[in-house]
């Protein structure tokens, strides 16, 4: 059965943080120090995730999962969460490309430790992978995650390639003043490479609650920055998928811009989140939660579990409203909603 939302958009796309923590402290993300992470008690188990997952894909034919944090590779074992999710199959009766095959799993990592997990990641069954990369500086990378990490980062991105991942991509959070200067060095990385790049509109979300709207550089401006030196042209519509997507007319791969700000894409949106203390969310931006981890804990059949999902899913809401005067930012900073 179809999760349908009220305003008519099918539920397709869980996205599930499978822990608060982090080893980067990325400035737009996190505070220095002091974050309070979630007692191991309240953090999801993997048979946990493993019930929710099966219950959205069998009851509710969600046929993509992505895995998220924090930092999801901060879970000990993923391999062992990957192979597990891996091994689920899309209902036959789905209205999905994937009926009766496997869902669509994938990760955004920070990349950090990829390098070491890569090769095991990719034989549990992970098909894709999002790697974040804001800066190709050193010490501008230091300044942006707190950590000196930039050539780990840059080997775990050549183990994502070499381990066969289909695709990697890249993200990159742009921000003013701080590195809207790399923009066409990190789109001439990516071409590079092989990969595609995703530009992602800075948001609302840090933990600190210092976002400006003028630190935003809208997708018009990346993509004016970019077409100066590669010429681009707008690709197909991107149904779902958040990021709007250009070809490079040389012929030499694509890129992305994800406009969360300046073009919200809510109308089409197709996610629903879980928190790593198993709380359903259906934006990134509610204000309101529903505690599965109760439910599972006290016993609750899937049919109830389900049924709590579509209550959730009815109190979905149009958008998010960023920069209206009625926004209300989540009490949750993005590492701890996942993104
Ligand atoms: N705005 C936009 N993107 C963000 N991310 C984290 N915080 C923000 C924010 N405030 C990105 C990370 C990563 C993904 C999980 O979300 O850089 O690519
Ligand atoms: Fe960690 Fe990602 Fe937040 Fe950076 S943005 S601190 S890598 S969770």
């Amino acid at each position: 059965m179809e999760l349908i939302d009220p305003f008519g958009r099918t539920v397709r796309d869980l996205r599930i943080s499978i822990t608060d923590r982090c080893n980067f402290r990325c400035t737009y993300c996190m505070p220095a120090e002091g974050m309070k992470w979630l007692p191991r008690t309240e953090v999801l188990s993997y048979e946990e995730l493993h019930r929710l997952a099966s219950i959205c894909v069998n009851h509710f034919d969600v046929d993509g999962i992505r895995l998220t944090g924090g930092e999801p590779t901060m879970r000990a074992h993923l391999p062992v969460l990957v192979q597990k999710l891996a091994g689920l199959i899309v209902p036959a009766t789905a209205n999905s490309p994937r009926a009766g095959k496997p869902i669509d799993l994938a990760i955004t990592t920070n990349g950090a430790t990829l390098r070491l997990i890569a090769q095991e990641l990719r034989e549990a069954g992970l098909e894709r992978i999002n790697i974040s990369i804001d800066t190709l500086k050193r010490e501008r990378f230091y300044e942006m995650t707190r950590r000196d990490e930039l050539e780990h980062v840059l080997d775990g991105i050549d183990a994502a390639i070499a381990a066969g991942f289909s695709p990697v991509k890249l993200n990159a959070v742009v921000q003013r003043g701080i590195n809207e200067d790399e923009i066409v060095d990190l789109a001439t990385f990516g071409r590079n490479k092989g990969i595609e790049v995703r530009f992602i509109e800075f948001m609302p979300l840090d933990a600190q609650g210092t976002w400006e709207n003028n630190q935003v550089v809208g997708q018009d401006e990346i993509v004016a920055a970019i077409a100066a030196v590669y010429p681009l042209e707008l690709m197909p519509a991107r149904g779902a998928a958040p990021a709007d997507r250009w070809r490079y007319l040389d012929g030499k791969g694509t890129v992305g811009v994800i406009p969360s700000v300046t073009k919200p894409f809510c109308g089409d949106c197709d996610r629903v989140r879980l928190t790593a203390d198993g709380q359903f969310r259906t934006c990134l931006f509610s204000t309101n939660e529903f505690d599965l981890r109760a439910m599972l804990r006290e016993g609750a059949s899937d049919d109830a579990i389900a049924a709590e999902i579509k209550r959730a899913v009815g109190t979905k809401w149009a958008g998010h409203n960023i920069g209206n005067v009625t926004f209300v930012r989540p009490r949750r900073s993005m590492s701890q909603i996942g993104g």
